[in-house]
């Protein structure tokens, strides 16, 4: 049978009936089994639908029920589960793929913060030799996580704990009982659960980090992220940048303080959301490598000139290039946002039984040719409108750059932006002479 967003979700009613394997006396969860009998949902008090990510069947929140303006609106559900992240968690499958082939099994992730065990599901199932400790604050979430995890027969794979993210990733703090991949996904900002995150990983583990909250990221209300992120956002063309830049500061800091450096594997900024990707490895000189990576950016409103520079680095506040005022954002990440190594493993991973395989593709493609590029992009139709032109093909802009020398991308970012070697001044003629 064909399910998935495609061909568009079943009732769960219209599925076969499966057995629910009753947790393990050691489980948390023993005292939910009589309850998940007697419901007519299967321990869920909601309207379900049946769905497929990756090889993965989820019983989900039924799209038709829970709705505001006539679309399925997540927060309506009385579990969470947002489709249009399919492809955040397909990316997130692969590159867990990729980290077990360098890992001794048995791999043990935590998804502290569940909804319906999309993640910690998927993991189990769709990845080999990892067990999923999965929880969740919301008590309608549990039975669904265990419903889903018996439905793809990965019970024996899981553990399901209602329960405070934090407490949870406390609880696995003690070395012996810490994770190889951690994965914070929750609503608005992860800054919450960092601290417990990082005591929770094991050496040379992943935390991965996703940030929905774009708005204060991006500028639009900075003093809320002075609030979370201790770090000053700036509002530009290439603000999705910063944004991420300021979330991935964040873990690296925090990871800091345990004396843990952080490489990025992979980072990115689509849709509502950024999320990133990063192994933690023990030692005070990689924490120092790792901090020697962190500074700010500074950025010239008038004339679009910008530059990185290091966290104890003084700066002129007056623009070398037109005197303009300069604007400072950050502490935030000035290193490589993805690691060219660990793409090209991801490129080599099979994604053809993903429903996101083409966009993965495309966007992997973009981001491995981008990684080592320089920090910020060019939106070539801003910068054609300020020089009055039309604005040229992008794929000719970036040809002319290399023809004088540059390197010049396309960027995941934006699909009208470059980034590239060149000084402004030089991608402003490129676009004149074409
Ligand atoms: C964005 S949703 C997670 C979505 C899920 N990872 C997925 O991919 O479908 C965030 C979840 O965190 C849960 N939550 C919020 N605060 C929590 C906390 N302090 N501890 C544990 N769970 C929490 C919410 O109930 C919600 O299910
Ligand atoms: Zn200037």
């Amino acid at each position: 049978m064909t399910m998935g967003p495609t061909a568009g979700p079943l009732p769960a009613s219209s599925m076969p009936a499966t057995s629910l394997n009753v947790p393990s006396a050691s489980s948390s969860l023993n005292g939910l089994q009589p309850f998940i009998k007697d419901c007519p949902h299967g321990g869920t008090n909601m309207d379900l639908d049946l769905v497929k990510e990756g090889t993965t069947l989820l019983e989900v929140p039924r799209s038709s029920s829970y709705t505001f303006q006539g679309r399925y609106a997540p927060f309506k559900a009385p579990v969470f589960y947002n489709p249009r992240m399919e492809f955040s968690r397909d990316l997130s499958v692969m590159a867990l793929r990729v980290f077990v082939k360098e890992r001794k099994p048995p791999i043990s992730i935590c998804d502290p913060l569940a909804g319906l065990g999309a993640r910690g599901i998927r993991y189990a199932n769709e990845v080999q030799n990892v067990k999923s400790v999965m929880g969740d604050l919301n008590a309608d979430a549990i039975p669904l996580i265990l419903k889903n995890a018996d439905l793809n027969g990965v019970s024996s794979k899981v553990e399901v704990f209602e329960k405070d993210a934090n407490l949870l990733l406390a609880e696995s703090s003690e070395p012996g009982k810490r994770h190889d991949f951690i994965d914070i996904d929750p609503f608005g900002t992860p800054v919450h659960f960092l601290s417990s995150a990082v005591r929770a990983v094991k050496n040379k583990g992943i935390l991965a980090v996703t940030a929905t909250d774009t708005a204060p990221l991006c500028g639009v209300h900075p003093r809320a992220c002075i609030r979370k992120y201790a770090s000053v956002p700036l509002r530009t063309e290439y603000c999705h940048e910063t944004a991420l830049r300021i979330m991935i500061g964040s873990v690296v800091m925090e990871a800091l303080k345990h004396d843990f450096g952080t490489e990025v594997l992979l980072s990115y900024s689509v849709d509502h959301y950024l999320r990133a990707f990063t192994r933690l490895t023990l030692g005070a000189r990689r924490g120092d490598r790792a901090a020697a990576d962190a500074g700010f950016l500074l950025h010239c409103p008038s004339c679009g000139w910008r530059e990185k520079i290091k966290l104890n680095a003084a700066f002129d506040p007056k623009c070398s290039t037109c005197g303009g005022s300069v604007s400072r954002a950050g502490p935030l990440w000035c290193g490589q946002l993805s690691d060219p190594s660990f793409l090209d493993k991801m490129l080599n991973e099979d994604r053809s039984l993903f429903n996101t395989s083409r966009r993965i593709e495309k966007f992997l493609r973009i981001v491995r040719e981008e990684c080592e590029m320089p920090i910020s992009f060019y939106v070539i139709d801003n910068l054609s409108s300020s020089l009055k032109r039309d604005v040229p093909p992008i794929k000719k802009v970036i040809e002319s750059l290399k023809a004088k020398g540059h390197k010049a991308t396309l960027t995941h970012f934006h699909p009208k932006a470059i980034k590239t070697t060149a000084p402004i001044s030089d991608i402003k003629s490129a676009i004149r002479g074409i």
